[in-house]
């Protein structure tokens, strides 16, 4: 039988490491959980996002009884792990940057890293860098405005690529330009085509999601990807808005079945935060 995977975001971002798993193990059952009720997670506290992520993330987990757990969104990962896998009896996939890749390949020794404000200020990115930056210089961009833009993209607005040449201005006006940089959010990916034009040929782009996808095939015993069943792919949101009804096309597109509001109801045991909202509604079957 097709493993089945939980995949979490505050997001669409986790659609990119998506992307990454469909490239690496073929056929598998999806549930999607993306939080845009407390997106987005790159302004959170560490404690209200741990308090969060463990409330929402676990009664979900027993109750569509995934075989692995991915926590697609490094500003989680970097803070959750430890007390999730303590949770949860499953194995549990995070995404964190990649820094250490991007580190080997520099030539420049001169490494950007661009991620969520939180992500750029935790100390578990810190300990990243003294660890593995050997000898780069590792200059950091912390922007929200860059989620926000890949949300947008994904509900077909197209991204203003002097909004985003304004985020990285930085970099690009500094006399030696990093030549790697590290997406160290999950959704910037999504902004990989506006980024390397920004940054252009002689930069390359680094993310996580070729490891993660790699390591879940490695955990679910998976040699080579299967393509002959088509397994159900469900997505759930906590907040319906406009903005949740604009992304149908982009989950179609990736082959999800239903984009649906996740209800107390679903849940078998209770969200105690009780953020959750209540009125039920499928978007599409
Ligand atoms: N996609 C997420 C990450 O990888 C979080 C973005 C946000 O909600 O700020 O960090």
């Amino acid at each position: 039988m097709a493993p089945h995977l939980a995949v979490f975001d505050s997001g669409v971002g986790g659609l990119s490491i998506v992307q990454s798993l469909d490239r690496q193990l073929g056929n598998y059952q999806l549930s999607y959980l993306f939080d845009n009720a407390l997106f987005p997670y790159g302004e959170l506290g560490e404690s209200t996002l741990v308090a969060r992520v463990l409330n929402l993330v676990v009664p979900f987990c027993q109750t569509q009884r995934p075989d692995l757990l991915v926590i697609a969104c490094n500003t989680a990962s970097t803070v959750v792990l430890k007390p999730l896998r303590q949770m949860l009896s499953i194995p549990v996939v995070g995404v964190v940057p990649a820094i250490k890749p991007a580190c080997e390949i520099s030539q420049s020794k001169i490494i950007g890293l661009l991620a969520t404000p939180a992500t750029i200020g935790r100390s578990y990115t810190k300990q990243l860098i003294e660890r593995f930056s050997n000898h780069c210089t590792v200059l950091k961009i912390g922007s929200t405005e860059l989620v926000e833009i890949a949300e947008q993209k994904l509900s077909a607005q197209t991204p203003d690529l002097e909004h985003l040449r304004s985020i990285v201005s930085a970099w690009l006006k500094a006399k030696v330009q990093p030549d790697v940089v590290v997406l160290g959010c999950t959704h910037f990916p999504l902004l990989r085509n506006e980024l390397g034009a920004i940054f252009g040929k002689n930069t390359r782009l680094v993310d996580s999601g070729q490891a993660v996808a790699k390591r879940v095939a490695t955990l679910l015993d998976i040699k080579q990807a299967a393509h002959q069943q088509n397994c159900l792919r469900v997505g759930y949101y906590t907040k319906k808005n406009a903005h949740t009804n604009s992304l149908w096309a982009s989950f179609n597109a990736l082959g999800f079945n239903e984009l649906n509001l996740l209800l107390e109801n679903d849940l078998c045991v209770r969200s105690p935060d009780g953020l959750l909202v209540s009125d039920a509604e499928t978007l599409v079957h």
